[in-house]
């Protein structure tokens, strides 16, 4: 190995949003949930996470730029995946660039880290799951790693949990597994993207603040305090698990809906079931509810189902392109973006209308 190389990767991962939510771990370290999972993997232009990163014999330690600045890697989760991923890297060779690297020399080489979120970091469109699976993604190109998305899903679970399901496109599913080391605890591909390219998303950024309450904290005091959240575990999620499957594979719009704003009423539900209560919806959040489950009726049949993660923001997902441009109509009208402080912005498709600054 000559001293004067630098070898990169880049990679780009979409965000994910989960219709059936992960919330509570019952183990803090490896990320193991204490339900199963499933999400929808967003389109990469509009959310999603670009991560490079470079190895070289000049770098003294292993950095990481976040948006631009510098954050520091001493927290467990950086350290879990880049020893997964270092454990089982491969022998590497650059013809062109003279670059021999051996499997060993992965142990002493450091790494310096560059990542660039196109969204809200940190206020509840998921970043850290974007996040982790393309920091997991792009060091496993760069490592030569051979193990396959589930193998690695499991790894980016490590950094967050919902990561592990941004390895794949289409709906995906986080089995929480049995085994006490997390080896079952992994993410599966249910349908690609095209199983139901009807559907058309549009993310209303109600503010792209960052949150209060972590995921990752708001999940550890709704374990300690919320009874609402041990009876959603057992037995809310399992059958709504297996009825959401169901929907999904017979693209069935009305009990899609029907499930995925149920769950996602529950998870907001546990969140005041916390002590002290957690408060991820806002004002405009609750009227946006209120909004669709009027417009859903009126119709006799659902066009929208809304979703909320850990943040105000609506996930709205229409069940096809008709719906989607009434939604949007009826949104600009009720919600306008630039108006007063209700309502940051709109993703949609293949456009963003963004808030003017100021
Ligand atoms: P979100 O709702 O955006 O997922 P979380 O509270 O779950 O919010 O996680 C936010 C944290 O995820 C950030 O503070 C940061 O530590 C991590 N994170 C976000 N984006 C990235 C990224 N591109 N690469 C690595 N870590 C990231
Ligand atoms: C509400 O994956 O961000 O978005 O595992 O602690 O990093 P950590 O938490 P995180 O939690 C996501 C919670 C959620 C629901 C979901 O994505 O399933
Ligand atoms: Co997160």
């Amino acid at each position: 190995m000559g001293e004067k190389w630098v070898l990169m990767k880049t990679a780009q991962t979409p965000t994910n949003i989960a219709v059936i939510k992960y919330w509570g771990k019952r183990d803090e370290t490896l990320i193991l949930p204490v339900n199963d999972s499933i999400s929808v993997t967003l389109d990469p232009a509009h959310l999603c996470t670009t991560t490079t990163v470079a190895v070289s014999p000049a770098f003294q330690q292993d950095r990481m730029w976040l948006n631009g600045k510098e954050i520091s890697l001493s927290g467990g989760r950086y350290q879990n995946c880049l020893r997964e991923i270092r454990k089982r890297a491969r022998e590497v060779e650059n013809k062109e660039k003279g670059i021999k690297i051996e499997k060993e020399d992965w142990e002493k080489l450091h790494l310096h880290i560059a990542s660039y979120n196109n969204f809200p970091t940190a206020a509840g469109l998921a970043s850290s799951a974007a996040g982790f699976a393309c920091l997991v993604f792009a060091l496993a190109k760069l490592m030569n790693v051979e193990e396959d998305e589930s193998q690695l899903s499991a790894i980016a679970r490590q950094g967050s949990g919902s990561a592990c399901r941004s390895l794949f496109g289409g709906f995906v599913k986080w089995i929480m597994g049995k085994e006490e080391d997390g080896s079952d605890s992994l993410a599966v591909q249910l349908v690609d993207e095209k199983h139901w390219d009807d559907l058309f998303i549009i993310i209303a950024v109600v503010s792209s603040r960052q949150k209060e309450t972590s995921s990752t904290s708001g999940m550890r005091e709704s374990v300690e305090t919320s009874l609402l959240l041990q009876h959603r575990a057992k037995e809310v999620v399992p059958k709504r698990t297996l009825q959401m499957e169901e929907a999904i594979k017979n693209r069935d719009f009305a009990s899609f809906a029907k499930l995925t704003c149920a769950d996602s009423n529950q998870f907001h539900a546990v969140c005041l079931d916390t002590s002290p209560p957690i408060f991820y919806m806002n004002d405009t959040s609750h009227r946006i509810i209120s909004h669709v489950e009027k417009w859903n009726r009126s119709e006799g049949s659902p066009q929208v189902a809304y979703t909320f993660d850990a943040g105000p923001n609506a996930v709205l997902i229409a069940r096809d392109r008709k719906a989607a441009a009434q939604l949007l109509k009826r949104l600009l009208f009720s919600f306008p973006p630039n108006s007063d402080a209700d309502l940051d912005s709109y993703i949609i498709g293949d456009k963003t209308i963004l808030k003017e600054a100021g």
